[in-house]
């Protein structure tokens, strides 16, 4: 961060910015019973000191407190997402209560002049899809598409920014390679299968949206982690995060735009639907990943590190969540911008129980979007992960991303020093040079 231009002048963002937060559904909204994931918590050492999602934050019951709180803060935008397993409980079966419970969501968001971008696939599956194979099948493209179908329907007046799939990367990495998400598998090809089906109903999905609501603007949103050789001037290191930024994004960002499935996932085939499927592009930013070289094709040739010195966030089982990179976010947003297509920072935040990090790791992310857009990135929003503590998948409840605390047994909220420090930037739609002398020293 250029810290001398950043402290004599306020860094401006442009007109109708979003400033939001993201969540999501299982997530949040409490007693999901007919996902994998609640099957999962009931598995003992599945989850971190055994958390369990339970009532979550409650928003399936009264999510309309928290929107109270966000229009507080002056905030104008917050991505959700909708549960599969709520509005389609059974193969074929649609729910029309759980649609009903949806409007009132999204309209309780816009009353409150809150846009909502809603995302069809967050993690979560349905029991019964799970069940068939869930996404290593070929037929939860057409399931999918029917369930995208009944939801864009019903909620088209109320909604259109859409995202069609979260994280592909995270989800094919986590359930099927690590396996720390169910089901719980180490099997490469089941991987490279659920990715390249995840690819495929991302462009039935962007295509069946627009045939329902013609003015949507639909993307999803990718893990994009600004790979980089660890060493500077190392050709060998430079080459190592190629071909993990090559698998982890660049197949991905390739096919949506022209249609082709490079290997592994494919064979350089051709989809129609696929070409130019997405209206903007969605960077989830949480670090940066390091590659240093180690001669194993398993590996794929590195090893992934993070800055030497850096400072680190909380911990999960594994060790340090994240590093703080904020450069990572202004390289990809400006990379990105060369796709021609509008920009939204769909996530990016940190676990910091006590808040003491957070306010300088938000100042410097949005320093650097700030940054991106002075140099001509077209950045329309930036929402942050997470609004209120929620239930952090295999981490349970060991890592509190929000900037509200959340007690879940009691649902007592107590904001972090952060919110407000948000709120301030909301509405200023601006970051002013008393903050960041206030959180942030020379780097
Ligand atoms: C996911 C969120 C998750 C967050 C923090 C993202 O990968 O989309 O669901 O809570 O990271 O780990």
């Amino acid at each position: 961060m250029n810290n001398q231009r950043v402290t004599q002048t306020p860094l401006q963002f442009p007109a109708h910015f979003l400033w939001g937060t993201a969540s999501s559904a299982h997530q949040v909204e409490g007693l999901n019973r007919n996902n994998q994931w609640w099957a999962a918590e009931a598995k003992p050492g599945a989850i971190w000191h055994e958390g369990k999602s339970g009532a979550a934050c409650n928003w399936w019951a009264d999510a309309e407190a928290d929107f109270d709180r966000m229009a507080g803060m002056g905030l104008n935008a917050h991505r959700l997402s909708v549960e599969w397993s709520r509005i389609e409980p059974e193969p074929g079966r649609f729910d029309g209560a759980a649609m009903e419970r949806y409007r009132a969501i999204l309209a309780a968001l816009t009353a409150r002049g809150i846009r909502p971008m809603v995302c069809l696939h967050h993690f979560s599956n349905p029991l019964w899809l799970e069940a068939r194979g869930g996404w290593q099948r070929a037929e939860v493209i057409e399931r999918f598409q029917s369930f995208v179908r009944y939801t864009v329907t019903g909620l088209r007046d109320l909604c259109s920014d859409w995202l069609t799939i979260n994280e592909p990367q995270v989800y094919v990495n986590h359930a099927f390679l690590e396996g720390i998400f169910p089901p719980h598998k180490r099997d490469t090809l089941a991987g490279l299968r659920v990715y390249r089906h995840m690819l495929l109903a991302h462009g039935v999905a962007y295509q069946t949206i627009h045939s329902l609501q013609p003015e949507a603007q639909v993307g999803n949103a990718s893990a994009l982690r600004a790979y980089r050789g660890e060493r500077d001037g190392s050709r060998r290191d430079a080459f190592a995060a190629a071909v993990h930024r090559y698998l982890g994004e660049d197949i991905w960002l390739r096919a949506i735009r022209s249609g082709f499935i490079l290997p592994p996932m494919g064979h350089g085939d051709w989809h129609p639907a696929l070409r130019d499927s997405f209206d903007f592009i969605g960077i989830n930013y949480y670090t940066q990943t390091l590659v240093r070289f180690k001669p194993n094709p398993l590996k794929l040739f590195g090893e992934r590190k993070h800055k030497e010195g850096a400072e680190l966030s909380d911990s999960g089982r594994d060790g340090p969540y994240s590093w703080y990179a904020p450069e990572g976010l202004y390289d990809l947003c400006v990379a990105m911008a060369a796709l021609g297509k509008p920009i939204y920072v769909t996530e990016n935040g940190l676990p910091d129980a006590d808040d003491d990090q957070r306010p300088r790791w938000l100042l410097g992310h949005l320093a650097a979007v700030q940054r991106a857009i002075a140099d001509g990135a077209d950045v329309r929003g930036y929402y942050h992960w997470t609004f209120v503590d929620n239930f952090e998948w295999a981490e349970g409840w060991g890592l509190r991303f929000g900037l509200i605390a959340l007690d879940p047994a009691t649902q007592v909220r107590t904001p972090r020093p952060s919110a407000a420090l948000y709120a301030e930037i909301a509405r200023a739609n601006a970051i002013s040079p008393a903050q960041l002398a206030a959180h942030t020293h020379a780097e």
